[in-house]
């Protein structure tokens, strides 16, 4: 009989511990998946309630991820500091524990169940390691049915630990080369920027205008992502045009706009030697086509309709838009609104109809307060 027992939870452990390797490895977001482990593993070790807590390195602090429970939505609000309670301790040490009555234990920290209103009375906790580094910790408190956790309580816990640790290892990850990513193109636009006063500010304008567009389109999230990176970038190719053209303040030459034309060309050149090529087609399609216009009459293809991309569509009433309003050598920049009527009257000529739209509505929505608008959406917004 004790034997079958065992066989039966043994195969329990298995079928879950399968069943979580399964989630890791889908698709799902990363504060789903977490949800969804802590959840079986609460349900199966039998505990009251569950905590995931992870480190945050940068600022010292701990912070709960998950939360099962019935304080679940308080405790989600706490931060401890490092080496607070047994999560910091676990954390610090790398070793886990098992706890019969919290009460006793010298590092308790009574703060997080004083502000949720939870009473812990048993607990398990082990730590979410990667290769020695340790990313947080899972907590379990208070066995069902009898009063402590068991020995094979805490080997599943651990188990099912190690697994959740690598998926929040890939996804701290990713999340870090995004962020490089990110601050690396932005750095190449204000390089760009950089060399002509003028145009100090101008890609970073552009690509929050593009968001600003896209977001009203009700593009989804990735996409607006890359239109953001795509549009920072989408004059990268001056970089290949002599100052002599690039900073004149006189009329160009015939000789000279053909030159200063090339831009798109050489930005799309330039941005096809980045790897993965995959991540770069929209930025690559962007830098080419943002001075193509809907009726065939644009650079450097003479692209119409349909034929230009859309994120060269939505770049190029931004861009359009913010050469206007900008101050130049040669002129002293026109007003917000006047800058939407122009948009308005090209719409359907040169500028796709709904993109301007898009943006008048933004614009005039928010009275031509851009800064106000800018603040609002950055609340939102983590980019
Ligand atoms: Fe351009």
């Amino acid at each position: 009989m004790t034997q079958l027992k065992e066989l039966e939870s043994q195969v329990r452990e298995l079928v879950m511990l399968l069943e979580a390797s399964k989630q890791l490895n889908s698709n799902l977001e990363m504060g789903e998946v977490l949800e969804s482990i802590l959840l079986q593993m609460v349900q199966v070790v039998g505990a009251e309630a569950g905590t995931l807590w992870v480190l945050d390195g940068e600022r010292q602090t701990i912070k709960a991820d998950a939360a099962y429970g019935p304080s679940s939505a308080d405790i989600l609000n706490i931060e401890l500091k490092r080496d607070e309670g047994i999560v910091g301790k676990v954390i610090e040490t790398g070793k886990a524990e098992l706890i019969e009555n919290v009460a006793w234990h010298p590092n308790w920290a009574n703060r997080v169940d004083d502000s949720s209103g939870f009473i812990t009375k048993s607990m398990i906790t082990v730590p979410l390691a990667v290769k020695g580094k340790v990313l947080g910790a899972l907590q379990l408190l208070n066995k069902k049915d009898i009063a402590f956790f068991s020995e094979q309580d805490i080997r599943l816990a651990v188990a099912l630990a190690n697994q959740s640790a690598l998926a929040l290892h890939n996804s701290q990850m990713y999340d870090e080369l995004q962020r490089m990513l990110l601050s690396m193109i932005r750095t190449l636009a204000k390089v760009l920027d950089a060399r002509d006063p003028y145009t100090a500010g101008h890609s970073e304008r552009v690509a929050k205008y593009s968001l600003w567009i896209a977001e009203k389109l009700g593009m989804d999230a990735q996409s607006c992502e890359e239109l953001y990176k795509a549009a920072l970038l989408h004059d990268i190719g001056k970089i290949g045009i002599p100052d002599n053209i690039l900073r004149k303040s006189e009329r160009l030459t015939t000789d000279e706009y053909t030159t200063i034309k090339q831009h798109t060309v050489i930005g799309a050149d330039i941005l096809s030697n980045i790897e993965p090529k995959e991540a770069m087609v929209h930025a690559i399609e962007t830098a080419l086509s943002h001075h193509e216009r809907l009726d065939g009459t644009g650079y450097p293809h003479g692209l119409a309709g349909e034929n230009i991309p859309l994120f060269a569509r939505i770049v190029g009433v931004a861009d359009a838009f913010d050469a206007m309003t900008t101050a130049r050598s040669y002129s002293a920049g026109a007003s917000f609104e006047s800058g939407v009527e122009e948009l308005q009257r090209c719409k359907g000529s040169l500028f796709d109809s709904r993109v301007v739209d898009a943006f008048a509505a933004i614009l005039q929505g928010c009275n031509y307060q851009i800064e106000q608008y800018e603040a609002q959406q950055e609340r939102g917004y983590r980019l």
